[in-house]
């Protein structure tokens, strides 16, 4: 008897132990992660879901899909009016923004930049409302592109929060976190003007055609010029890899997660860029004050 006890009470120390132990680990990463954030103001990740052939791929289909936009306007105006509806839609609100589909500024003084904000929502709701558009190829390419870049990032969101303790801020009865992917062109007349904050959870910068003219700082209470710098990457834009940096938004301030001041300088070059953007169901933006950013455009 008193050795079935002993065996017993080794087995519940042992269990105790582990849980302690996991515990620890989780804390541990947890505390690293919001060091990590705070002194570099982001995380590198090596990405071997796309490399550089993916990306090129995307901003060739981007260049068509915009081609036929400006050449067509009222299928651009078209596919105004479906963004216009689905941000009357429910789904709308799986993603607290308003940001989806065509923003052409090219002939926007001081913007100077093409971009698209996709999501599989806002996809799938224009494939069903809007059978037309599955019969334009520069669109469809374009869409089935961005649905197959966007589809690995979820894990990383994930596993980031929860190594935060923060997984409950993606609850949804999708299971998953909203991802808004965004392309975006820089024209070579792209002046940089003012860093800016991310109304994200997080923003995960997948690739660029170049990587040089990210600047971003970690979060102070001053923020000068002198303090934005461009990241040393350990890993690069390969064919099969990717060096990939995530930096927390504003949706986090709650959770006392500054979000990381950034700016794309100007390189008088064509750039163009992907980001994921992990977005907050259902989620109303708290008023916040966050430092001033500095004015990057000093004639
Ligand atoms: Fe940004």
């Amino acid at each position: 008897m008193s050795e079935l006890y002993n065996k017993c009470m080794i087995i519940q120390k042992t269990l105790f132990l582990w849980i302690i132990f996991l515990f620890d680990l989780k804390s541990l990463y947890s505390i690293n992660l919001v060091k990590h954030f705070k002194e570099l103001g982001y995380l590198e990740i090596c990405d071997k879901n796309h490399g550089t052939e993916k990306f090129d791929f995307l901003y060739a289909n981007f260049e068509k899909f915009i081609e036929f936009l400006q050449t067509n306007r009222a299928w651009e105006q078209k596919l105004y009016s479906a963004k216009e509806r689905f941000i009357r839609s429910k789904d709308r609100n799986y993603y607290s923004t308003d940001f989806f589909g065509f923003y052409d500024e090219s002939k926007k003084k001081g913007r100077d930049q093409i971009s698209f904000y996709y999501s599989i929502h806002f996809h799938e709701f224009i494939c069903s409302n809007y059978p037309e558009f599955n019969k334009i190829p520069e669109i469809v390419s374009f869409f089935e592109t961005c649905f197959e870049i966007q589809k690995p990032y979820r894990n990383i969101f994930t596993e980031v929060a929860t190594e935060l303790g923060l997984e409950t801020i993606f609850s949804s009865k999708y299971n998953h976190p909203p991802i808004l992917l965004k392309i975006i062109k820089y024209l070579p007349s792209y002046v940089a003007t003012s860093p800016h904050y991310d109304g994200t959870a997080f923003s995960l910068f997948l690739d660029s055609t170049d990587n040089q003219s990210l600047l971003l700082s970690s979060y102070k209470s001053l923020l000068t010029i002198n303090d934005f710098y461009s990241p040393i990457r350990k890993f690069s834009r390969l064919l099969n890899q990717n060096s990939i940096l995530l930096i927390p938004g504003i949706f986090l301030r709650e959770f006392s997660i500054y979000p990381t001041p950034h700016i794309v300088a100007q390189n008088d070059k064509t750039r163009y860029a992907t980001i994921a953007f992990a977005m907050r169901p259902n989620y109303t933006p708290q008023k916040n004050e966050f430092s001033l950013l500095p004015n990057f455009n000093i004639e």
